[in-house]
């Protein structure tokens, strides 16, 4: 058993479809894999990502709040005793309060579906097709206390074509962020 030892703890955060949940489930379940998903929260109780945490049999908690305060507390109280190691927010649509992030005190990654520094925040898409753009992509990165500036893990970029629209880049990139998530992760965990 001695190769399942050191074992880095994921808990992830989501808030809704959960497509980045389940591509990070099946690749950290995978044998040699050097992490293992304990925990996963949902910022809305009615979550569809929540089924695959629970198809996976992973402690899954889906919290109702109206501060999100609230929301973080037991969040925290949450990380703390399944001893997480790392957080990854995948489709979680709440900013964490700079409070969180030094509670926590581990580091947190976020995937964000633009070729960051450009596209800080929502709409990536649509702004990429509106200054016709050549290329987008998706960045995964350390949360910090500024929105989407934290330093970048790993990145990929797809081409833009005359023919894209919004929902065609978004299903384009879509596919690349459940490429480059597990991959970011893995690259992150050896250079702690
Ligand atoms: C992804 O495109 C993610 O980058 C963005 O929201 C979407 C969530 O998708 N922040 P899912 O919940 O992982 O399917």
């Amino acid at each position: 058993m001695e190769k399942y030892l050191g074992k880095k703890n994921l808990a992830v955060f989501i808030s809704g479809r959960g497509s980045n949940l389940k591509s990070l489930l099946k690749f950290t379940s995978k044998k040699n894999s050097s992490t293992k998903i304990i925990l996963v929260i949902s910022s809305n109780p009615n979550a569809i990502g929540l089924k695959y945490a629970k198809k996976y049999k992973i402690k899954n908690y889906g919290i109702k709040f109206s501060k999100k305060s609230s929301f973080e507390n037991q969040s925290l109280k949450l990380l703390k005793k399944n001893k997480v190691d790392i957080l990854c927010l995948a489709g979680f649509m709440k900013i964490l309060s700079g409070s969180f992030i030094k509670k926590f005190a581990k580091p947190i990654l976020n995937i964000h579906p633009s070729l960051l520094p450009k596209y800080k925040g929502l709409n990536t898409h649509e702004r990429a097709i509106k200054n016709k753009d050549k290329f987008s992509g998706a960045t995964i990165h350390l949360v910090t206390q500024k929105l989407d500036s934290g330093k970048i893990i790993l990145q990929k970029r797809v081409k833009i074509l005359k023919s894209d629209n919004v929902s065609s880049l978004r299903k384009k990139i879509l596919k690349i962020e459940h490429e480059i998530y597990p991959k970011a992760i893995a690259k992150f965990i050896t250079n702690l």
